[in-house]
Formats: C-alpha cells, sequence, structure tokens
C-alpha cells in the first residue's frame, strides 16, 4: 500500500489516481490522521502531499508524533512533495524560510547528484516541472542532500537515502511535468521495491469474496437502481455475489428521460440479467409536485417519495420471504469518503463535503439497514473498468450522469404544468441524439435541456406563435464540482435549433446556457 497524507493540494487525489494506474494500491488521508490508523494501514510507501499552508502558521496541519520513529523503525519510504517536503526538513531539523525567489509554474530542474530519487537520469540532467511555492528548504536536516535544483538555484529535491526520506519541491504528479510519471515510477518501483500488482480483476474478486463471507444465506439485500453507472455496477458485483438474494428496485417517478425507463431495465434484464422490480411511481410523484415550484420544496418532497417507495418495496419483500431486508447497497464512490485537510478560509470541514440531496433519496430510518458499499475505495474511471469487467455494455457506462429528482430540476416551476415534462423529453432527446451522431458525447460530462416556464413570441409559418424557450446546457468537467460549458460549433448549434423547432409542438426559441460553474451550478434548479 501506498498511503497518501493530504495536506489540502488540490492535486492530492491525483498523486492516488496515478499511482493506481501503476497498479499500486493507494489510499489517501487526511493529514492529520492518528498514529493509529496510519500504522494500522501496514503502508510500504507514504506520501506526504502539497498544499496550500506554511510550515510557520501556528496551526499548519503535520503527521502526528511518534510519526518518524514509526517509519524508521518499520523501513517505511517517506516522500514529501512540495508542502510536504517542506514538512519533512522543519520537522527533521532544517529549516524553511520565505524564499528570495517564489516559483510557480513551469520551472526548469537540473540534477547535480547521483542519487535514488533520479537514479535513472544522469547528474545534468535537465527537465520542465511544475513548481507552486513561496517557501523553500533552506537548511537541510542532517544526513539530507540536494539531488536537484530549480533554474534559480532553490532546492528542487532532496533525500536521506539511509533514513528513506525523500522530498521534491515540485508536483510531479501533473502533467506540466512532463518526466513526473517516469520519477514516481522510479521512485516506488526502483527506490522502494514496491509490486505492480493491483487491478482491477482482483478488486473484484475481492469484494465478492467479502460479501460472501458477509451476508448470511437468508440474508436478503435491496439496491435501489438510478439507471446511473454506480448503482448498477454496484448491483451487478453484488448480484454476482449472492445471486438472486439481491433484490433491486427501479422506481418510474415520472421525471425521467425519453424511454429512459424503457432503455435502463432492458439493460437491466437483457444485459445484465438483475433481478428488477421497477415501481411506477408516476402518480404518486407527480400529485405530490403539483403546484409546487420552489427547487429545495420539490427536491424534498421527491427525497421523501423515493423513500417511501423503497419503504414499500422492503414490506413487499418481509412479506415474500418473513424476514426484514439485512443490507442496502450503494454506489457510493472514494472521492465522496475521502477526508482532506482543507485549505485555510476554504469553510471546508474535515468531514465529507457531499450535498446531502445528491443522494438518492436517503434511507427509511426504521428500516436499519446495514449497508453494503463495494465502490467506496474506488475512483469513477475505475469503476468503469469494473463495470467492464462485468459485462455492463459500454454504451452504459458511459452514459452522462443524471440528477435524482430528474427532469424536476430541468423543469423551472411547476412539472405538472401543461405539458412541460413532455416537451422537454423531445428537446433533450434531439439535443443528445444529436450530439451522439457528431461525436462528441464522450468529450462532455454532461449535457441536457431545460424547460422555462415563459413563453416568447415567434413566427411560424406566416403564423404569430407565442410558444416556450428552452435551454441548452452541455459542460466538460473532472467531478461536476467545477465546471466549464462546452463550445459547441456554430454549425451544429445552428442544425440542433432547427431541429428542436421544427419538431417540438410548443417551442419557438432556443438559447444556450454560457455559465460556468461557479458562478453558476450545473444544474438550474
Ligand atoms: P450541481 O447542479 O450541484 O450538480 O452543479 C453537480 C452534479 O451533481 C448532479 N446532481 C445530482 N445528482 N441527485 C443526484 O444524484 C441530486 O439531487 C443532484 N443534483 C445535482 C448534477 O447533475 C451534476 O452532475
Amino acid at each position: 500500500l501506498v498511503l497518501i497524507l493530504d495536506y489540502g493540494s488540490q492535486y492530492t487525489h491525483l498523486i492516488t489516481r496515478r499511482i493506481r494506474s501503476l497498479s499500486v494500491f493507494s489510499l489517501c488521508i487526511s493529514g492529520t490522521s492518528s498514529l493509529k490508523s496510519i500504522v494500522d494501514l501496514k503502508p510500504r510507501v507514504i506520501i506526504l502531499s502539497g498544499g496550500p499552508h506554511s510550515v510557520h502558521s501556528p496551526n499548519s496541519p503535520s503527521f502526528p508524533d511518534g510519526f518518524v520513529d514509526y517509519v524508521e523503525s518499520n523501513g517505511v519510504f517517506v516522500l514529501g512533495i512540495c508542502y510536504g517536503l517542506q514538512l519533512i526538513v522543519q520537522r527533521l531539523g532544517g529549516a524553511v524560510r520565505v524564499g528570495e525567489r517564489q516559483e510557480y509554474g513551469r520551472m526548469e530542474i537540473e540534477v547535480v547528484r547521483a542519487c535514488g530519487l533520479f537514479g535513472s537520469n544522469e547528474v545534468g540532467h535537465k527537465q520542465t516541472v511544475w513548481m507552486s511555492h513561496g517557501e523553500e528548504a533552506a537548511e537541510l536536516p542532517e544526513g539530507f542532500e540536494v539531488v536537484a535544483r530549480s533554474q534559480q538555484g532553490a532546492v528542487a529535491a532532496v533525500e536521506n537515502r539511509e533514513r528513506r526520506f525523500y522530498g521534491l519541491q515540485y508536483h510531479p504528479e501533473v502533467t506540466h511535468s512532463p518526466e513526473g510519471m517516469e520519477t514516481l515510477r522510479y521512485f516506488l518501483f526502483d527506490v522502494c521495491g514496491v509490486d505492480a500488482g493491483w487491478n482491477m480483476e482482483d478488486v473484484l474478486n475481492e469484494e465478492i469474496k467479502l460479501i460472501k463471507g458477509m451476508v448470511a444465506p437468508d440474508d436478503h439485500v435491496i439496491c435501489a437502481l438510478s439507471g446511473g453507472v454506480d448503482s448498477t455496477v454496484a448491483a451487478t458485483l453484488v448480484h454476482k455475489a449472492i445471486g438472486d438474494r439481491l433484490h433491486c428496485v427501479f422506481v418510474d417517478n415520472g421525471l425521467l428521460r425519453y424511454k429512459e425507463r424503457e432503455r435502463v431495465m432492458e439493460t437491466f434484464e437483457r444485459d445484465l440479467h438483475l433481478p428488477v422490480t421497477c415501481v411506477d411511481a408516476t402518480d404518486q410523484f407527480l400529485s405530490k409536485l403539483k403546484g409546487v415550484v420552489d427547487p429545495e420544496m420539490k427536491r424534498k418532497i421527491i427525497g421523501k417519495e423515493f423513500i417511501s417507495s423503497f419503504d414499500a418495496f422492503g414490506q413487499d419483500l418481509e412479506r415474500k420471504f418473513g424476514k426484514k431486508p439485512v443490507y442496502l447497497v450503494q454506489g457510493t464512490l472514494y472521492p465522496d469518503v475521502i477526508e482532506s485537510c482543507p485549505p485555510p478560509g476554504s469553510g471546508r470541514t474535515h468531514s465529507h463535503t457531499i450535498k446531502s440531496h445528491h443522494n438518492v433519496g436517503g434511507l427509511p430510518k426504521d428500516m436499519k439497514l446495514k449497508l453494503i458499499e463495494p465502490l467506496k475505495l474506488l475512483f469513477k474511471d475505475e469503476v468503469r473498468e469494473l463495470g467492464r469487467i462485468l459485462n455492463v455494455p459500454q454504451a452504459f457506462l458511459r452514459r452522462h450522469p443524471f440528477p435524482g429528482p430528474g427532469l424536476a430540476v430541468r423543469v423551472l416551476g411547476d412539472v405538472t404544468e401543461g405539458n412541460a415534462l413532455d416537451i422537454l423529453r423531445q428537446v433533450d432527446e434531439i439535443f443528445i441524439q444529436s450530439i451522439k451522431d457528431a461525436g462528441i458525447y464522450d468529450s462532455i460530462w454532461q449535457a441536457f435541456a431545460v424547460f422555462l416556464p415563459i413563453r416568447s413570441v415567434g413566427v411560424q409559418g406566416d403564423q404569430r406563435t407565442h410558444s416556450h424557450v428552452v435551454a441548452l446546457r452541455a459542460v466538460t468537467s473532472q467531478d461536476g464540482m467545477t465546471a466549464d460549458w462546452y463550445n459547441f460549433e456554430h454549425k451544429f448549434l445552428d442544425d440542433v435549433a432547427r431541429k428542436i423547432c421544427n419538431s417540438v409542438r410548443g417551442v419557438n426559441r432556443v438559447v444556450q446556457d454560457i455559465t460556468s460553474k461557479p458562478p453558476s451550478t450545473i444544474e438550474w434548479e
């Protein structure tokens, strides 16, 4: 295991992912975790991440007391990156000071001494790296050597081979450091002797073994499928472990996209052979949403109705099997459970930053279900890889995210008014199909249409019209937390707008949303 202690750098998750891409298992925990939680994980290598703090600030985060003794007496290798290097220098008896030169952005560094870190490079080898620091190592602790310097003469890399401490002042994990991956690879395999054995097949087998051991022969497990990648892969995995003791439910809340129910059910049943009960709760949801225009209110109502649908499903199972379901499968991913050291002033706490309304519904309180979360150590791309091994169709794995409250947050105002939902479904389908036909679906994080509760004047076939306006939104993003609007070619937009107005009755105007997140959010409500 390569353990990453997070000190709040925006690149920390990237380090974890880069290392995993070398087939080495890595985990990321808060940089202020207790010594016990570090020791319990039995890491072979510990990486101290970068971060926005200064080692001189009174509350700057650091590794726990006893950390140095522990790593030295257990032969653990330590690599500090940026702030991590400065922590090592400071805590082991050297000095960090505000540098005469601040180094931000692309920088050239040179290997100045034969060493472990750059063992595959000659002395004098130069490379471009990505720096981002205002302070620098001014005096090294005893036994440490400078092994690379920046073009301005600042310390770029240090090591103490005997004590197994290493440090890079720059960020090897970002693509702006083109040789950074090679440096990490060399460090892990040649310096630390780590094995590259981690792969998704093993993860899958481990998880299946775990679930088989956990679920008793007469236990029943439920899973709410949303039609998204995460819950589908989680359910497919659990089904492989316990077969038809898994009971999935897919709730049609009347807020799904064009033919979504049919398409999703077909994948579940025909391709994945998952035991799914499809509950048609359209009337239940829409009657509760009638007249509601406040976005938060809509979300709350939908959450509550989801809970009552799951509850009813659980009771059906209890009647059928004479025993309450014991477990609930959830497709929680690693980014939702990582705890990090938040940057100062960010307002984030050490705990999770998931928005509660992002979970589909939540759980009925009195069901007292225990959770099975087979994906909770994986990133989205790893879940897709797992899905591929589990034969989940590619087209399904590549689907854009779709929010739990569905089209309710894309029809502004009262969703039940007129044929808003129906118009939106048609517009959305034309937009998405055009994106697929143009071959750009995979370059976009998420694309959808929004129904606006206003009318504008138009002229169609010499007739004055007073019809609806729809907005098109497409964004690029890494994780949905920030996003940029997607820049379509004008010809594409022209074709789509024409097609929409020509084929969807009730729409005479199409606009495009060109705001990023922030200041907007991805969804309109
Ligand atoms: P926002 O609109 O907050 O969305 O920028 C970020 C990402 O989350 C999705 N989203 C949701 N997903 N339940 C979900 O399962 C929700 O209530 C929900 N609200 C937003 C949104 O589609 C985007 O991918």
